[in-house]
């Protein structure tokens, strides 16, 4: 199928818990197999041509849940990154790139996450974002971070200071903007994620739970993304 302009496709992956609920399964179960579809859903996005996607695995609010849903979810990256795992990603060209606070996760997370970029950092078929303990207030107050103190430092002027310098020191700043985000599970909200990166972003939420999001979801999601009229706020029939 001829695609238009379809660069970065974004993943709010929700479901998971009622997907099991529903199996008379335990929530972690529902995340096991919801981290397994990670690989093949980015496989089939690559099928597609897309160059980048982003996942969006754990937020800054998730450290609410109860500690052993936490536990598990922090356990999740050396899993699906193991040893076997880095080559299967390796040999498509899967770079991975973690966005996200990096400073409070456990180590042995914060270690899988960092491995897995060091090993993949050559890789350039497709790069995909692994959102861990991100939300973009977070990312927002990080950045803000940096840029007051390019202007303590004199590193860059109040004058020179514009949107750009927001968008090159956020997590995806070598990224270009969302053009679709597809979130499973029913619900219609952003929950904090890339805020900014959706500014244009089409929006495509469906029931599909994500553990059951499967190739022929992502068609689906495609093929009415291809039939939205991108306008970017002027005047023309299609972009
Ligand atoms: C999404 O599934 C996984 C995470 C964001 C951690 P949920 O755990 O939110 O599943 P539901 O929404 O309770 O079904
Ligand atoms: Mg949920």
């Amino acid at each position: 199928m001829f695609i238009k302009k379809l660069e970065h496709v974004a993943f709010i992956l929700d479901g998971n818990g009622r997907w099991a609920k529903e199996k008379n399964k335990q929530r972690t179960y529902g995340h096991k197999i919801g981290m397994e579809n990670i690989y093949p859903t980015i496989l089939d996005a690559k099928n597609y041509g897309i160059k980048y996607v982003s996942m969006f695995c754990f937020s800054t609010e998730n450290w609410k849940r109860p500690q052993q849903e936490v536990n598990y979810l922090m356990q999740f990256p050396s899993e699906i990154f193991s040893k076997k795992q880095q080559e299967k990603y390796l040999k498509e060209g899967i770079k991975v790139v973690w966005i996200g606070r990096r400073n409070i996760v456990p180590e042995k997370t914060r270690k899988a996450l960092e491995e897995m970029e060091e090993k993949t950092k050559e890789a350039n078929q497709i790069i995909v974002h692994i959102a861990l303990d991100y939300g973009s207030f977070e990312e927002v107050e990080n950045c803000f971070k940096i840029v007051f103190n390019d202007i303590n430092s004199k590193k860059l002027s109040i004058e020179d200071f514009s949107i750009n310098t927001v968008i090159d020191n956020l997590y995806t700043k070598n990224s270009p903007q969302i053009d679709l985000l597809i979130r499973t599970g029913g619900e219609k909200r952003l929950s904090n994620f890339m805020l900014l990166q959706l500014a244009y972003a089409e929006l495509y939420f469906v029931d599909t739970y994500w553990p059951d999001f499967k190739k022929n979801d992502l068609k689906l999601a495609i093929e009415e993304y291809n039939n939205r009229n991108r306008r970017f706020g002027v005047i023309q029939d299609e972009k």
